[in-house]
């Protein structure tokens, strides 16, 4: 296993979220809306309402083929499946977190629309322009190799495919509060700054739509919480499967405060 498998890894994963459906008294037996789901299973920066934001800067339409690349549970791709209703696949190293995406597909009645790989980013099992969009929230965090992960987002888009992120890019200060939400220790946290983020994705063959830096919408706050007005269960959040979420989001909320790593999200389109 790898440190990150295991910094992602998640015991009894599936059984954890069926007693957190029943605590937020959800009934697993009827079909679960992904909107009911979102504390759950959205696990990045802004939560459901960020993916919902992301989506319309994309314009994600039922028509576009997506990847979202590094799905975590997949809650992002079951909220595009299920409006405006396209079908989306999902990678995802975590056999853990694979195993949660399946159950939710299913619990939400979207296993036709939403498929599940477990596999790496560096390495996508779907041959070139293949997809219309690819997806991608708070993951390029974990992965070193940046030039392999946006050569790969750009071999397996059409041209003038749409590649839409959201990124915790680096600060003008060195990342110093550990545990962060994606990484435990320095050793697992690959931040490089917009600016550079901004070159490899020129380098590997995107033209810019839209990038923003939206730091100051999350400073305030706690950056991996999701929206709780999407979901009144307060059962269901990201401690259902983040061991010591309090910290990190604490540690990650401090990190923006004092501008150690800012928050970007963005558009570019395949050239
Ligand atoms: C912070 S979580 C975000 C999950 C999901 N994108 C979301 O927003 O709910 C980061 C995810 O990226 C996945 N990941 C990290 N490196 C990966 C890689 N090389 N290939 C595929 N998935 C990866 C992790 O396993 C984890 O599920």
């Amino acid at each position: 296993m790898t440190g990150l498998e295991a910094h992602y890894s998640v015991r009894d994963v599936e059984a954890r979220i069926l007693a957190a459906l029943r605590a937020a008294g959800l009934n697993p037996e009827q079909r679960l809306s992904p909107e009911a789901l979102g504390a759950l299973d959205h696990f990045h920066t802004g939560g459901f309402r960020a993916s919902r934001v992301l989506q319309e800067l994309a314009h994600i339409c039922a028509e576009d083929h997506v990847l979202d690349i590094g799905a975590g549970l997949a809650g992002a791709a079951r909220m595009l499946a299920a409006s405006p209703g396209c079908r989306v696949d999902c990678v995802e190293l975590s056999p853990d977190y694979c195993a949660g995406a399946v159950l939710l597909n299913r619990l939400t009645g979207l296993e036709d629309r939403v498929g599940v790989h477990r596999c790496s980013a560096l390495e996508l099992p779907f041959p070139d322009a293949s997809f219309d969009a690819v997806w991608m929230q708070n993951v390029g965090m974990n992965i070193a190799d940046k030039r392999r992960l946006y050569a790969e987002v750009r071999r397996v888009l059409k041209p003038e495919g749409r590649f839409a992120f959201q990124e915790m890019t680096a600060g003008d200060a060195a990342t110093s509060y550990f545990p962060l939400p994606w990484a435990t220790a320095p050793a697992e946290n690959f931040l490089i700054s917009a600016e550079e983020l901004l070159s490899v994705l020129d380098e590997s063959g995107f033209v810019v739509d839209f990038f923003e830096d939206a730091s100051d919408e999350q400073s305030s706050g706690n950056p991996v919480s999701n929206a709780p007005e999407v979901s009144a269960q307060a059962q269901l959040s990201l401690s259902v499967y983040v061991d010591n979420l309090a910290q990190k989001a604490e540690n990650a909320t401090r990190s923006l405060q004092e501008g150690q790593i800012r928050f970007v999200r963005g558009v570019v389109r395949a050239k």
